[in-house]
């Protein structure tokens, strides 16, 4: 039976779940596109859980793991040609080209709806719609926005569930508004060849068809929460970010916050929940979000962030009890495993966890696998879904209204060569030209070529959702509104030497340059002014104790080298050529300034700066 608008959607129970006429109007008008035979609201109680997960069992859509070892998780197989996300495919659909901008695809907006709707046309004959409201950010909270998806999908359900504050708690908030994410999705037979991602700004509104995986499908996530929401910013004077926010609380309970942004798979999940290498007994870091910050100006001048996710959509692979122990403990129960292998007492592996490598799996397809095999056990973009309640380094004020004020901004990306392991901004202006120029090697979580370098600035590239010239244009004129600004830092992990191993062992050895980070966001630890930055001294990073790194290791990761910084440089004009007239004077005149400075000093015959 198909909803009238007329009637009241109940729940499981019976009981009224709103009466909304223009969201009532809406999911009446989807149901008239979609035609499924039957309309079900979703009002996120344990009940509803139950029986969705009950109906993705007997479909074969989730796979029941060992109750004793992973209570209440399951895994869960995508299809072979749906295991990331597709850029290719994404859309940003606004009346002009130009404001999509020149890193964006773009479709025209009633071309995009007509192609698309015809796709959708009777898309749920015979299947189920689920309405799925919710909130992204914490209840109540005056930075959170409401959406709701209607999908045809029990596993993007069940995963928004965990990845939002989901259900009757969103129309409570919602109330009589008219101001929700209008978000429709359908899985289709999942045919890359009819499958969009499509994002209407001026609307709110997402179309996204023929894919049921992560960044494409979870419309809170990416598509909400970072390319509409980015657009968002820009209107109302706030940021929408790619970015981790953590708390460092020192022995003595000074607690100062950070937001990071790194490129997908580039480390902001472990980054969030790193544990604190022996040397620093009695520091702790708490997770408030692992990969998306909402920054506003507070009525102090300070840049308060809140994280707008519930849940986390982490990658599997490299996660292990020494690189992430938090994780491995958050996701041992209550959680959602996409594309992992199974072993064969009903539990997942992956590349890169603790403990031998099993002789025998299930590999992410489903197929029989033996150890030594050339090929990987687990797709190298599987996933975890867990809820963030299970996090033993969760910050109290993860459900803060008003979130927290954030004291440093760090970008990061992937490089082998060139980048620092930390450097300074001299300033805001500086800073925005640290994030604006990032480049970083491509990961498995987008489709494509892994490893190659590409500018992804600010690590939001693929999610920011107007033109990128004048997001850059954005984030420098934030200055004006943010009298106490954080201090923007750069950092890099991933710099190797000629024999390509990584110099910097990472994980919770990246305390150390958190503890230099927050020293000098509060003014209190010394630097070395180069013509790029500021960067530590000799003796300014805590090296204490760190285990299997010598000192020329730690010197060739810390080093800037003109060279190199100017090869870096000159390889920027691509992209400021590609963003063209729109991208910010501040920013191609730092550019320039730099070349200038770094030529000057090789003529005087420097060659480090
Ligand atoms: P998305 O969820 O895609 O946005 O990614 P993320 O930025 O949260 O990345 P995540 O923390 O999941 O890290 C992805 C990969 O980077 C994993 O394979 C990690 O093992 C690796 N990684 C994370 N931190 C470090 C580090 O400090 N050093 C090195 N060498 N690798 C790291
Ligand atoms: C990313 O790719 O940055 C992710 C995973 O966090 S997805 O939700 O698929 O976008
Ligand atoms: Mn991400």
């Amino acid at each position: 039976m198909i909803e009238k608008s007329k009637q009241i959607p109940v729940d499981s129970q019976g009981k009224p779940l709103t009466d909304n006429a223009a969201l009532l109007a809406w999911v009446a008008e989807m149901a008239a596109l979609v035609k499924p035979k039957e309309v079900v609201w979703c009002d996120g109680s344990e009940d509803e859980r139950k029986r969705l997960t009950e109906l993705a069992v007997a479909d074969g859509s989730l796979i029941k793991l060992n109750e004793e070892k992973l209570p209440g998780c399951y895994l869960h197989r995508s299809n072979p040609n749906d295991v990331a996300r597709m850029e290719n495919l994404t859309f940003i659909c606004t009346p002009t080209k130009r404001e999509a901008g020149p890193t964006n695809n773009w479709m025209e907006p009633k071309d995009a709806y007509t192609k698309l709707g015809k796709l959708f046309d009777g898309s749920m004959a015979g299947k189920t719609m689920y309405v799925v409201p919710y909130i992204m950010g914490p209840a109540g909270s005056p930075m959170a926005k409401i959406g709701v998806e209607v999908t045809d999908s029990v596993y993007v359900v069940l995963n928004m569930r965990i990845m939002t504050r989901m259900g009757r708690i969103a129309l409570k908030m919602l109330g009589q508004s008219n101001d929700f994410n209008r978000g429709l999705h359908a899985v289709l037979d999942c045919n890359p060849e009819r499958r969009f991602i499509c994002h209407f700004p001026q609307d709110n509104t997402i179309w996204s068809v023929g894919s049921g995986y992560g960044g494409n499908v979870l419309l809170g996530k990416k598509c909400l929460a970072l390319r509409i929401g980015s657009y968002l910013g820009q209107r109302e004077k706030w940021l929408a970010e790619h970015m981790l926010i953590l708390g460092l609380e020192s022995p003595e309970g000074e607690m100062t916050y950070v937001a990071a942004a790194f490129p997908s798979a580039c480390g902001k999940t472990n980054f969030a929940m790193m544990i604190p290498p022996k040397r620093f007994r009695g520091w702790k870091i708490w997770t408030v979000g692992d990969d998306i910050a909402w920054m506003r100006v507070g009525k102090d001048g300070r840049l308060w962030a809140i994280n707008p996710e519930h849940g986390y959509f982490g990658v599997a692979p490299g996660t292990s009890s020494k690189s992430n122990a938090n994780a491995m403990v958050t996701i041992n129960h209550d959680t959602i495993f996409t594309n992992v292998a199974l072993t064969k007492d009903g539990c997942v592996w992956w590349e890169g966890m603790d403990g031998e490598v099993p002789d025998e799996l299930t590999d992410w397809q489903g197929r029989p696998w033996k150890k030594g095999s050339t090929e990987k056990a687990a797709h190298p973009n599987s996933r975890f879904t867990a809820p963030m309640q299970n996090n033993p380094a969760l910050s109290k004020y993860a459900d803060e209204p008003q979130g927290v004020p954030i004291s440093a901004i760090i970008f990061g990306g992937r490089r082998a060569t060139t980048i620092p392991l930390v450097m300074q901004s001299f300033n805001w202006a500086h800073g925005v030209f640290f994030g604006a120029t990032m480049g970083s090697e491509t990961t498995a979580a987008a489709a494509g070529q892994v490893g190659v370098v590409r500018r992804d600035p600010m690590a939001m590239l693929p999610f920011c959702g107007y033109n990128i010239g004048d997001y850059f244009a954005h984030w420098l004129d934030m200055q004006k509104y943010i009298v106490n600004p954080p201090k923007i830092f750069m950092v890099n992990w991933f710099r190797k030497d000629k024999d390509g191993k990584f110099l910097w062992p990472g994980f919770g050895e990246n305390m150390r340059v958190l503890k230099w980070i927050v020293d000098r966001a509060r003014g209190r630890v010394g630097g070395q002014e180069t013509v790029l930055g500021w960067v530590p001294k000799a003796g300014d990073l805590d090296l204490s104790g760190i285990d299997g790194v010598t000192e020329e290791q730690v010197n060739e990761a810390t080093h800037v080298e003109l060279d190199e910084w100017r090869a870096e440089l000159e390889s920027q004009s691509e992209f400021f050529d590609k963003v063209g007239d729109s991208m910010p004077e501040p920013l191609t005149l730092t550019r320039k300034l730099l070349l200038s400075k770094i030529a000057r000093l090789r003529d005087g015959g420097a060659s480090v700066a």
